[in-house]
């Protein structure tokens, strides 16, 4: 772990950075006039629908939209974080990275870090050598003969035994010469209020280790054998385990599910090892806690199906409709797979065989679907009043989806289900009629249906004079299309900054941002670029601005008057007045 990458030597990085060589070494590139094309490694492509800009430094799929920079590309290629990737990317183009002169502080925080893995590390041999010991022997019936687990399995799992005892890993670690502060800041050891010394946190439980992605591992949860209420305990927060960014078996599942094209994700520990144990290798479970956008991120690098396999209980199906708007935040739609009540994947294995969870598997259907049948079908559909209802609690959801393809289909999914008109159903979304029937550009189109917003973005982001001379109107504050406003925002803050707010350095700015650097490279489609008269489109976008103000404005003064409020009336003319000045003499 080191200090962050200055940001000219990430400049550097990205130049020197060729994105068709290294998008080359995932899928293989053709070049087709000045453009490489190749099969999206990103989704189950069969036609090469992904198209990569060399001189731009670009890539864009046109069958998922997935896109950006060639630090995008490797981080959802090799599930990598951002500066794990701008590092990679270093070393394959012999870009030297300066060796980080750190504070003080950093250098007393990574000398902490490590000591803490360290901790960490001899504390998990520890309980793997106690579940093989006189001592574990109860844990070891647990496992082997209560959860049918195998050696091989539990090797793998490296599971192990915390002693029924306040103070054996204490203890053993104290004879290892490791402090009570370290081991506390470890958060296996618990220091005791009244009296000197501390107590172990985890007492007569089965030991998971907890690892990050590259394999180390930052903490553990603890199954009780005994009756403490606490079924499990789980590691607290530390400087080297951040829950809500943790998977439990992401850095062992990620393999498999890239090779099986999904992720199962599970509730319990349990859970991933049983299904492991059976073949299916490609399980993570989040730590016991509600999914996090950045959880949901991990799952989102690693470009395959998610497939949420459930209790089908109501505690169950309402943590996974709460999840929903997480996906839908990251552009996914993961499936769900919901259990007969009562049965987990761990039970329901062991009880009915991996065949029947499998077959289960294979009649997998979208969350959202299933969200939206659970709101009809919770609802009045017979009454107008009862239809509106519901039109307007699935408007809700569906309000947040922001694949105009998915959001088109699920909209003539309600409509169909409730007897409607599509329309009567998109128009409580707060949208115009007919706003998301766009369909999914084929790979021979150029350029994308854009809006005059989109369109704005587009000229901002080819070139440098253009973005400036558009954050000089002032036209970036106006932006307020949800998945524009990040762009336009890391457009103001590179202006303000004093860098060029070019392509590449808001892909830079942006790179763990997956939606906006999608979105970007769908902008940034067209690679002939008309020699574009900036100056005239900011005047027409004024134009267009102090029309529809006048409009409202015109709007505004009619209900005035008829509702007889003379005082606004004469305010709303005074404002028209100065508009139509504003118009005439031509300026701002
Ligand atoms: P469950 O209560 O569903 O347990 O918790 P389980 O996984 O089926 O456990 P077994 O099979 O009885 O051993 C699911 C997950 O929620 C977290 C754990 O991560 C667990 O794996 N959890 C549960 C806690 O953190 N604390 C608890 O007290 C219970
Ligand atoms: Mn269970």
């Amino acid at each position: 772990m080191a200090g962050p990458i200055p940001s000219e030597v990430i400049d550097e990085v990205r130049r020197a950075a060729d994105i068709v060589e290294v998008v080359n070494r995932k899928t293989k590139l053709t070049k087709k006039g000045k453009d490489f094309w190749g099969v999206c490694p990103f989704h189950g492509d069969t036609d090469p629908s992904m198209k990569v800009d060399q001189g731009r430094g670009t890539w864009h799929c046109f069958g998922c939209g997935a896109g950006g920079s060639v630090f995008n590309f490797v981080m959802l290629a090799e599930s990598l974080p951002f500066p794990e990737a701008v590092r990679s990317l270093a070393a394959s183009f012999k870009v030297n990275l300066p060796e980080q002169e750190l504070t003080p502080e950093q250098t007393r925080q990574r000398a902490r870090r490590a000591q803490i893995l360290h901790v960490l590390a001899v504390s998990c041999k520890f309980f793997e050598q106690q579940l093989h010991s006189g001592l574990g022997r109860k844990a070891h019936d647990y496992l082997f003969k209560q959860r049918e687990l195998s050696q091989a399995t539990v090797a793998d799992f490296v599971l192990g035994y915390a002693p029924d005892a306040w103070d054996a890993l204490f203890r053993y670690l104290s004879g290892q010469g490791v402090s009570l502060e370290l081991a506390t800041e470890a958060g296996l050891i618990v220091p005791r209020e009244k009296s000197q010394g501390g107590y172990d946190r985890f007492r007569n439980r089965v030991m998971f280790p907890i690892r990050d992605v590259a394999g180390r591992t930052i903490s553990f949860g603890g199954r009780t054998l005994g009756d403490d209420p606490a079924k499990y305990v789980n590691g607290p927060e530390t400087d080297v385990f951040r829950k809500s960014a943790t998977l439990y078996n992401l850095d062992k599942a990620r393999q498999a599910a890239r090779s099986k094209g999904r992720v199962l994700l599970v509730e319990g520990y349990f859970d991933v090892v049983t299904l492991a144990a059976h073949g299916l290798t490609e399980a993570m479970a989040p730590m016991g806690t509600a999914l996090t956008a950045t959880q949901v991120r991990l799952l989102a690098g690693l470009g395959v199906e998610i497939v949420l396999v459930f209790d089908g209980d109501d505690a169950g199906r309402r943590a996974a409709t709460r999840g929903l708007n997480i996906f839908l935040e990251e552009r996914l739609s993961p499936l769900v797979l919901w259990l007969p009540k009562g049965e987990d994947p761990d039970s329901l294995v062991r009880g009915q065989g991996v065949k029947a969870l499998e077959r289960m598997l294979a009649g997998v259907g979208p969350l959202l679907q299933a969200v939206l049948d659970d709101i009809i079908k919770s609802g009045q559909q017979s009454s107008p009043e009862g239809k509106s209802r519901l039109v307007a609690a699935c408007g809700e959801i569906l309000g947040a989806v922001k694949d105009p393809v998915t959001k088109s289909g699920y909209i003539e999914y309600v409509a169909d289900k409730l007897s409607l008109n599509p329309g009567l159903v998109a128009g409580r979304l707060g949208q115009p009629r007919g706003a998301f029937v766009v369909n999914r550009p084929p790979v021979t189109v150029k350029s994308p249906g854009l809006n005059s917003q989109g369109l704005m973005m587009e000229l901002a982001l080819s070139g440098a004079a253009a973005a400036r001379a558009i954050c000089q109107a002032g036209i970036l504050e106006e932006i307020d299309q949800v998945e524009l406003m990040p762009i336009a925002r890391a457009l103001m803050d590179l202006v303000e900054q004093g860098h060029a707010p070019e392509l590449g350095a808001v892909l830079q700015y942006l790179a763990e941002n997956p939606a906006a650097c999608a979105t970007i490279s769908r902008l940034a489609i067209n690679t002939e670029q008309k020699p574009v008269q900036v100056e005239e489109q900011i005047k027409a976008w004024r134009a267009k601005q102090r029309k529809s103000a006048a409009t409202r404005l015109n709007k505004e003064l009619a209900l005035a008057l008829r509702e007889g409020d003379l005082v606004k009336a004469s305010q709303l003319r005074q404002q028209r007045r100065a508009l139509a000045l504003s118009l005439s003499s031509g300026e701002e």
